[in-house]
């Protein structure tokens, strides 16, 4: 074994950290979205190699240590970025995937850079793991590393887990390379899912498109099985708890409830600044609910986080200027100088203020139109500890299926979403409670740890 191998390697689009452009020039930071969230304390408790990108293009610094994980970074060419990552990732396979809430677009000249940056991953993961290792390959960027990898090298466990819903025949069969990315995660031992119907959605394209044969949630290609199923991701709910209860974060979401007005309601969202979010429905539902109940304006407040994301991307852009569009109207509508109804906040926040304001908030907004998890619901259902708050939550979110007890809407649905709110702000103590305690029960069980435990053990099999 050489210093550069591994026993387990994580291999995804992204390292856990970014280089960003600083004032003081080029820094490290943690990188956006719930995969890095989710995996990041599991690397850290087992050790292990991640290979991934930097987030920007050029030549990729030599592999470093980031608290206690050995990262292996990717370079990719300002081509490869933006025919790979903004075009087939972000433009063909996201929309797709996420029930083409915007349309996909297919080009010849996205798919070869897709292809030729999975084989780099798949030729870079092959020299860092060592002999016998378990290799485990996220996300729709990396469909083809499976197979690929396999070729090079059949002695190594490799599982792959898809963290964005998996569409139904209807909308998978429209990929004119839907047989190449099947056949690319077949090469897995173990392909999980977020939920048991992207596992169902998989064996039957499988059987459609392939020559797989299938047998309960096993399938058979050329004499090689792969396991598909579902394993729901999770957040590390001890982390998250601890963090609530500090006095620190106590002291903030003290402090936040005093800045946005005693005795003001505060009404939160936490999200990517992604279309699939559902932000902008959310604020048209908002502004409706404020119109409704005029003589109640000032008794509510909404805070948006949005995370920039994909600002290269044209549908982000317009994204953008439409959710800021709207908090300017609803806020010029309906603010006065003393009251601002929308607060809205277009950057990351460090994890202590994140902490804070979900402890201040008395609702949490989550309406993907749709959602692979969705780890905000679960962090924020994590940090109610005093089984306080009340969670409004898209039906279209991987989450519903556990968090059964939130109240649960149509997120494209104004009308709905206004009065499920009103609902939420009026909702008797005691119902409150017991929904949010059942909501912490469903989560405590099972945690980021339990999620990635159970995956590794299948895949051991
Ligand atoms: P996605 O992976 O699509 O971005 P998730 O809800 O699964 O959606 O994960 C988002 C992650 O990003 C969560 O861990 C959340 O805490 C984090 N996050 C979202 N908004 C912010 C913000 N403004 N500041 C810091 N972290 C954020
Ligand atoms: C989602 C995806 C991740 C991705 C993240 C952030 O969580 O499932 O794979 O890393 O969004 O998006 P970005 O394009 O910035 O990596």
């Amino acid at each position: 074994m050489s210093a550069r191998q591994s026993q387990l390697v994580i291999v995804a689009n992204r390292l856990p950290v970014a280089r960003v452009k600083t004032k003081k020039g080029m820094e490290w930071k943690r990188s956006p979205g719930g995969l890095v969230s989710a995996l990041t304390p599991f690397v850290q408790k087992t050790g292990g190699a991640w290979i991934g990108w930097t987030g920007t293009t050029g030549s990729a610094p030599d592999l470093f240590d980031f608290e206690d994980i050995k990262l292996v970074p990717v370079g990719i060419t300002r081509g490869q970025l933006e025919n790979f990552y903004d075009g087939f990732c972000n433009g063909t396979l996201w929309p797709l995937y996420h029930g083409a809430v915007r349309e996909p677009e297919y080009h010849r000249s996205w798919w070869r850079p897709y292809v030729a940056v999975n084989k780099r991953y798949a030729r870079m993961t092959a020299e860092t793991a060592e002999r016998g290792a378990t290799v485990w390959v996220h996300d729709y960027h990396l469909q083809l590393v499976p197979a690929l990898l396999r070729e090079q090298r059949p002695d190594l466990h490799i599982g792959f887990f898809l963290h964005i819903p998996f569409p139904p025949e209807e909308l998978f069969g429209r990929l004119p390379w839907r047989r190449q990315i099947l056949e690319g995660l077949l090469g897995a031992n173990v392909v999980g899912f977020q939920t048991p119907i992207g596992a169902h959605n998989f064996i039957r394209v499988c059987r459609r498109y392939t020559d797989a044969k299938s047998k309960a949630g096993t399938l058979e290609l050329h004499g090689r099985k792969t396991q598909a199923d579902a394993f729901p991701i999770s957040v590390d709910v001890e982390r998250y708890a601890s963090a609530a209860e500090s006095d620190i974060v106590t002291q903030r979401a003290q402090e936040i409830r005093e800045q946005m007005g005693r005795g003001r309601r505060i009404i939160l969202g936490v999200d990517r600044l992604d279309y699939t979010k559902g932000i902008d429905v959310r604020l048209r539902a908002f502004s409706e609910l404020l119109s409704r109940r005029r003589q109640a304006i000032r008794d509510y407040v909404l805070v948006q986080l949005a995370v920039p994301s994909r600002e290269r991307v044209d549908e982000y852009r317009e994204l953008r200027s439409r959710v800021e569009e709207l908090v300017g109207q609803i806020n010029g509508e309906f603010g006065d100088v003393s009251h601002v109804p929308v607060h809205y906040l277009h950057r990351g926040l460090p994890f202590t203020e994140l902490i804070a304001l979900y402890r201040a908030a008395d609702v949490m907004l989550v309406t993907p139109l749709a959602d692979g998890m969705n780890l905000v619901a679960k962090e924020y259902v994590a940090t109610r500890y005093d089984d306080t708050g009340v969670m409004i939550l898209s039906e279209f979110a991987g989450a519903a299926q556990e968090l059964k007890t939130a109240l649960q809407v149509n997120p494209h649905d104004v009308d709905g979403l206004a009065e499920t709110i009103e609902m939420a702000l009026s909702l008797p103590q005691k119902e409150a409670t017991r929904r949010m305690r059942k909501m912490r029960e469903a989560i405590g069980n099972y945690t980021v740890f339990d999620w990635a435990d159970s995956f590794v053990t299948a895949l051991s099999h």
